[in-house]
């Protein structure tokens, strides 16, 4: 199989980045990541980079021709999708319109629910009965694309803000691959 080139932007622990790096090694999965950008260059993510030598670059998104420089780096790297994994800035419609290959992001809530951020506080306050993660495309409204897939679980009556966000993101360990498989399948 011929894989796609991936790039993954970042801006935190970069958990879902250490997933995909490690399922990238099989090589019946449909990406091989090439490239990581992170806008927070204290980004503890950056450290899977670093140490499976994928190449990173920080951007500075308050640089005016920034997008125009990072749509030139996934010229050259050839890169057929953009992962959002924790990344916590909006990209812009013209980034999203010039890139014109696929970009999808992860997020911790069973979409159209809870967009935005403190997610799982917001959910507890709610009281929800179910919560999950959902990944899908993205367009230049806060995670608002169209939806490729979700996954959830029951909320128990013990479940506290870090334990959501645990049970939360192992289902995304599963729900962002299947995603990628899910999109290069059906291409
Ligand atoms: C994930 O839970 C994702 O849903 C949200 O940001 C978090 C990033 O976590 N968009 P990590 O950096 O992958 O550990």
């Amino acid at each position: 199989m011929v894989k796609k080139n991936a790039c993954i932007f970042i801006s935190g622990a970069g958990s879902n980045l250490n997933n995909l790096i490690s399922r990238s090694r099989d090589y019946t999965f449909p990406i091989n990541i090439k490239l990581v950008i992170s806008n927070n260059s204290r980004a503890k993510g950056l450290n899977y980079a670093k140490k499976n030598l994928i190449p990173y670059k920080i951007i500075n998104t308050h640089s005016r021709d920034f997008e125009y420089k990072l749509l030139k780096d996934l010229k050259r790297y050839n890169i057929a999708i953009i992962c959002l994994a924790g990344y916590m800035k909006i990209l812009s419609k013209n980034f999203i319109n010039k890139f014109d290959k696929k970009i999808i992001n992860i997020h911790p809530s069973l979409l159209p629910k809870f967009k935005g951020l403190n997610t799982y506080l917001r959910i507890l306050k709610e009281k929800e009965k179910k919560t999950g993660c959902t990944v899908h495309y993205v367009d230049d409204r806060l995670d608002n694309g169209k939806i490729i897939l979700k996954k959830f679980f029951y909320i128990n009556s013990k479940d506290n803000e870090m334990n959501l966000k645990n049970k939360t993101q192992r289902l995304e360990y599963s729900a962002f691959p299947e995603a990628i498989i899910k999109l290069f399948r059906n291409n």
